[in-house]
């Protein structure tokens, strides 16, 4: 998600209980065989300013379909492969090959110099976190953020997986972040502003006494990771930016079990909380549409890790 500075105000009174996460050792980057295509910030690891418009070509919006259904299946295995006792490394691997597999790309690797094909957030971690040689926990949370480059184009999509047995409270954490992606996808229509996103999205927040990370925020999406489009997920209201139609973007709210400020770990990618709470999020990439905004990573049979993460957290 693009990244935006801004002051917010700590929530009071809320603690982890749970030992926080650690870095562990990162294995080399991945390699990719000379036959996949690899999007132009690959070799250098700087994609450059963004030149892009914020609406697809019909041939874009085609290659937007397919790859977002490649990325939605990767997602749906990643969550499968996901177990106590289990690497993050181990998750990087499976994403790397399978991307390799469908003929894609993984767009994490080299992106800003990310050092991995995929991005495993555990616990406290928000977004942004390099799969390394820490072993899932019994009681863990994880979110996998798959991006996968493919036609000319990125499929962006996260969810956030149980290990083992989870405390209620954080499956009350998955329940409400899942819906909350719900509803910002429901506050979207042709047109629209922006605005409504974060408003559907914050309120449900604070309804369930949830935290809304602003530090980082969904984005516009196609030819380039991210566009210069922003979508907040708190309200605001000096936003007035409208979604055209043929506007191509990511919702991927990260709600918090107390305070969302995020502080970086020393690897400059890590953003966790600064009170230790535990964190979720889900994320898809969306195309606005005559009737409302849809789904681009959903498998091709309408299937999505979220709904199964779901599931389990009802
Ligand atoms: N997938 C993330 C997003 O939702 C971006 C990851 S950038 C990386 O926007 F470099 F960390 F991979
Ligand atoms: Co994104
Ligand atoms: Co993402």
């Amino acid at each position: 998600m693009a990244k935006r500075k801004r002051k917010q105000r700590p929530v009071p009174g809320v603690e982890s209980s749970f030992p926080a996460v650690t870095a562990g050792l990162v294995s080399p980057s991945r390699r990719v065989p000379v036959e996949i295509a690899r999007p132009p910030y690959a070799l250098t690891g700087d994609p450059g300013p963004s030149v892009s418009p914020l609406t697809r070509t019909p041939d874009e919006i085609a290659a937007m379909r397919r790859t977002g259904q490649d990325a939605a299946e990767i997602l749906l295995r990643a969550g499968e492969v996901v177990r106590p006792g289990i690497t993050t490394d181990e998750i990087d691997r499976f994403v790397h090959e399978a991307s390799i597999e469908r003929g894609g790309y993984p767009s994490p690797l080299n992106y800003r110099g990310f050092p991995k094909s995929v991005c495993t957030s555990v616990n406290e971690v928000i977004c942004h976190g390099i799969p390394d040689s820490r072993s899932l926990a019994d009681g863990d949370i994880i979110n996998i953020d798959v991006t996968l480059w493919k036609e000319g184009v990125h499929g962006d999509t996260s969810a956030t997986f149980l290990v083992g047995d989870v405390d209620e409270l954080s499956l009350r954490l998955v329940r409400e972040t899942a819906r909350a992606l719900e509803l910002g996808i429901g506050a979207v229509v042709a047109g629209g502003l922006v605005s409504d996103i974060g408003k559907a999205i914050e309120s449900h927040a604070v309804r369930h006494r949830l935290g809304v990370v602003r530090e980082f925020i969904g984005h516009g999406i196609g030819t380039e990771f991210h566009t210069n489009l922003q979508i907040p997920h708190y309200y605001d209201r000096r936003l007035s930016t409208r979604l055209e139609i043929g506007t191509s973007f990511t919702i991927e709210p990260m709600l918090t079990l107390g305070s969302p400020e995020a502080g970086l770990w020393d690897d400059d990618w890590t953003a966790a909380t600064v009170d230790g709470t535990r964190s979720a999020q889900f994320e898809h990439t969306l195309l606005m549409g005559p009737d409302g905004a849809e789904r681009l990573t959903v498998t091709a049979s309408g299937e999505c890790a979220h709904d199964l993460v779901a599931a389990a957290v009802a």
